[in-house]
């Protein structure tokens, strides 16, 4: 079990170490830890927020555990420098294509939300977004118009395979947990999402199973903060999946409780290699001051084992016990509670 820790900026390293100290207390045998240095804290000691030996550690390791990346201080940076360019070179380097955001709310906390309570205890839906392609992917750059005027493009494109096999992550998701499948797109405007339509439904021959139905995306935005509970498993492109994820996330209440997973194609001995990360960024504002709410660390490590180690039964434990440490009370200043990154972590360690 090769695990590569990429704790990156801000509360990135706190959060990071809070998980590392779960995954180390479950005690698992054949664990291997390999630490490296990614966004702002590497562009400062290595002049570049991806180095090679980074890639090449994450490439080697049979998953990653990615803390958080971004610093003000990198703003002006041109792009290729900036810290975001390490998680999203990440992705497309160790073709990550496939995004699963689980959103939920936790019993007793739908009053965070600032949705009506019993609008957000309908809360229970995985997004399933594309990582790799799309406008983030695609050509870009500045130009001049015939007019002498400056512009700015960027292309929006996916090819039918790329459609195709995010389509059956999400519809082996929706099997899985026996929910509907909504597809997401803005076929009505959209060339790109016209085809994404199309090879959605044609794929959803092979799920008779599944009830897939497509929505708009600024209708499921609605949707999403009117009747969330009518979602199952909710599948999009990139840039969709990357607004309305944090839609999801704000709607729990908190995102210092979401975790995700980054998954490609590639298989490791008891699953598939993959990247996990919290939903939250690096959180400049609270960086160092031992503030920050482990969880969503914590529950993307529980992702990890899932995921790529085949380790189902240890990942439940460790979500059990984030659920019953925040039934019993002990919750972080983003749920309105004054218990910090250390105090949360053991409290969590000690419910394993
Ligand atoms: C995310 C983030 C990234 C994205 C940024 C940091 C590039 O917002 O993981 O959702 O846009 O994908
Ligand atoms: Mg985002």
């Amino acid at each position: 079990m090769k695990i590569a820790v990429l704790p990156g900026d801000g509360i990135g390293p706190e959060v990071t170490a809070e998980a590392v100290a779960v995954l180390e207390a479950l005690a698992l045998p054949g664990l291997v830890l390999g630490h490296g240095d990614v966004g702002a804290s590497a562009w400062r000691r290595h002049g570049h927020p991806l180095p090679e030996a980074t890639l090449a550690l994450a490439a080697e390791a049979d998953a990653v555990l990615f803390g958080a990346v971004g610093d003000p201080a990198c703003d002006s940076l041109e792009r290729h420098l900036r810290p975001e360019q390490a998680i999203l070179g990440l992705r497309k380097h160790l073709g990550l294509f496939a995004n699963l955001r689980p959103a939920r709310v936790f019993a007793g906390l739908e009053a965070l939300s600032p949705l009506r309570p019993e609008i957000a205890a309908g809360i229970d839906l995985i997004i399933v977004r594309e990582l790799t392609g799309d406008v983030y992917f695609g050509a870009k750059g500045q130009r001049t118009t015939p007019e002498g005027a400056r512009e700015g493009w960027d292309a929006m494109s996916y090819s039918e395979p790329e459609v195709a096999r995010i389509a059956h992550v999400a519809f082996r998701a929706a099997a899985a947990a026996g929910r509907p499948l909504t597809s997401i797109d803005k076929a009505n405007v959209l060339e790109t999402s016209q085809l994404w339509r199309e090879v959605v439904s044609r794929i959803a021959g092979e799920y008779p199973a599944v009830a897939l139905d497509h929505m708009y995306v600024d209708n499921a935005a609605m949707q999403l903060v009117s009747h969330p509970e009518r979602f199952g498993v909710m599948l999009t492109g990139n840039l969709f999946g990357d607004i309305l994820s944090d839609l999801a996330s704000a709607a729990v209440g908190s995102i210092g409780l979401l975790p995700s997973a980054s998954l490609g194609e590639r298989q490791t001995a008891h699953g598939t290699f993959g990247l996990y990360e919290p939903i939250h960024g690096s959180a400049p504002d609270i960086a160092g001051k031992g503030k920050a709410n482990p969880m969503a660390t914590i529950l993307s490590a529980a992702m990890m084992l899932r995921h790529s180690f085949g380790l189902a039964d240890e990942a439940a434990r460790i979500e059990a016990a984030v659920a019953r440490t925040l039934a019993d009370g002990i919750r972080g200043a983003d749920l309105g509670g004054e218990h910090g990154t250390a105090a949360i972590g053991a409290a969590v360690r000690a419910r394993l």
